[in-house]
Order: C-alpha cells, then sequence, then structure tokens
C-alpha cells in the first residue's frame, strides 16, 4: 500500500530530512584523514540525539549503529569500525532519523584527499543521476522513468554498473514504504506517481561491474571486483511539474568545500 501525505505532513517529514543534512554537515566538517568511521558514528549519534530525534538505523532489523560508512568497494551498509580513514578513501554516509514520528534516510558520497579522477568523476556521475531520477519524480510519471533515468545516464552513457540487489524506496512513517525505486528500469514501468509520494532515491554506482555480494556479518555490501561504488540519497516529495526535494545537499556541499581534507574536484567536465 503506497502512502500520500499531506502538505502539514511532508513539513514535518521535511524537518526530519533537514535534520539528516545538518547531521552530514557535522560529518563533513571533521572528516579527515586519521578519523575512523566508529568516531564518525559518535557524532552522527550524539547531533541526532542533541536534535530531539532518534537514529532509525540503529536496531533496523538488528542493524547495530546510529549509521552507515562504506568505504571504497563497500557499496552501502558498511559497519563503522576502528579503521583511520586514509587519503584518497571515498566514503558514503547514510543516515536514517525519526522525529516526531517522521522519518528522514539519505547519503552523500565525500572523497579524504585525492583519490584521482576516474573515481572524482565516478562521484560527480552519480550525483547528477540523482538529479536526472529526481527530474522524473513528478505527478502523473511512473516509478519506472526514475529507474531507466539514473540507468540511462551511469550505465548508459559512462558504462558503470548499476546495482541491482539494492533499490531506493518511500519513506515515512516507516523507513522502507512502497514502492520499490530501482536504479535500473523502463520508462513507463511501475507504479504510478502521485502528489503527497515521498521516495528516497538513492543511486548506488559501481566503477567496475554491477555484482555485489553481502559479507558473513549479514550487512557489508561489496563490490565484487573490488572497485569503487558510490552512493548519493535523497528524499524527495512528488508535486505536480517539479519534484520538491525535502533534503537539502547546499548546506553539506558547503562544509565540504571548507574543509581542507575533502576533494571536490573539477573532475572532467559533465554537463547535467
Ligand atoms: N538508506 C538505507 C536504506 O534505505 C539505509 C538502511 S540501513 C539500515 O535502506 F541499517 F537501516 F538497514
Ligand atoms: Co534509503
Amino acid at each position: 500500500m503506497i502512502h500520500y501525505k499531506t502538505p502539514a505532513e511532508i513539513e514535518l517529514m521535511r524537518d526530519s530530512a533537514m535534520l539528516v543534512s545538518k547531521t552530514l554537515t557535522e560529518v563533513a566538517k571533521v572528516l579527515k584523514p586519521g578519523i575512523t568511521t566508529r568516531q564518525l558514528d559518535k557524532v552522527i549519534g550524539d547531533f541526532i540525539r542533541d536534535n530531539d530525534a532518534i537514529p532509525s538505523f540503529l536496531n533496523y532489523r538488528g542493524y547495530p549503529f546510529n549509521s552507515c560508512t562504506s568505504v571504497n568497494d563497500v557499496v552501502v551498509h558498511g559497519f563503522p569500525n576502528d579503521l583511520a580513514l586514509r587519503d584518497g578513501d571515498i566514503i558514503s554516509v547514510d543516515i536514517g532519523v525519526i522525529k516526531k514520528g517522521w522519518h528522514g534516510d539519505h547519503a552523500y558520497t565525500f572523497a579524504i584527499g585525492d583519490p584521482g579522477p576516474e573515481v572524482m568523476q565516478l562521484i560527480q556521475v552519480t550525483k547528477e543521476s540523482l538529479y536526472k531520477g529526481i527530474e522524473k519524480a513528478i505527478a502523473g510519471n511512473r516509478v519506472g522513468d526514475i529507474s531507466y533515468a539514473i540507468e540511462e545516464y551511469t550505465a548508459r552513457k559512462y558504462g558503470y554498473g548499476v546495482v541491482r540487489e539494492l533499490v531506493g524506496h518511500g519513506l515515512g512513517k516507516h523507513l522502507h514504504e512502497e514502492p520499490q525505486v530501482p536504479n535500473y528500469g523502463r520508462r513507463g514501468t511501475g507504479a504510478k506517481l502521485r502528489e503527497g509520494l515521498v521516495l528516497a532515491i538513492e543511486p548506488m554506482i559501481n566503477l567496475g561491474k554491477r555484482e555485489v555480494y553481502t559479507e558473513s556479518d549479514g550487512w557489508t555490501v561489496r563490490t565484487t571486483d573490488h572497485q569503487p561504488s558510490v552512493h548519493f540519497e535523497h528524499d524527495v516529495c512528488v508535486k505536480k511539474g517539479r519534484a520538491d526535494i525535502l533534503s537539502d545537499y547546499s548546506i553539506i556541499e558547503a562544509a565540504e568545500k571548507a574543509n581542507p581534507h575533502l576533494f571536490t574536484g573539477q573532475a572532467a567536465a559533465v554537463n547535467s
């Protein structure tokens, strides 16, 4: 069953989404070589609780941390650990909150130092593909229009591997609501999009092949070829004419640019 949100509920969801964006901004401020993902996870949990919310991933189906910190060939659901981040690493930080009963859930991939032009392009193109998908999140379209736009831009244009085992989703009083939003598919297929539907759209794109596997911890998803993978996620409300993005990358990007340890690199020019 698909849940549509009222305008008042959408404003509550915007608050939840914005808290995730603000938490990712705190992460962007402290990221540097030497910091561990366990330290990041503590910053994340403390900030969320200081803002009268709870980290929604913690204990979700037994997930044991506040956040997912996925480094290099880890696609998603990486456990925070005591390994120090190094120059040239990329890290997707995925955060969920529940505030006043409503979920926010999104992710951003950062480059620590310079991972090189190939990986910077993967980061840039994956972020752009998210916006290509969001452009299709308008009333009257179908889920497959979002899926196709993301696959078209990343796989067909750049030859990247589009992960199929994990998908975007509806978001609301629950972390995962209908419909599923794959990052591959056919135009004009799937559920019809109506105003008030809130989606977490989240391309997971591999530099190499699309195949992934889950480690024996039951969570960590890695690329089979161990090439890097990038993940971006926004919370988006379907509207007529133009989607309403409830989360906000601009504050994260400002902190990222101001942090000398993070590479925001001018990758080879790509038009969006
Ligand atoms: N953004 C991810 C998702 O939508 C995060 C879930 S991690 C979990 O599925 F720990 F909560 F499962
Ligand atoms: Co999600």
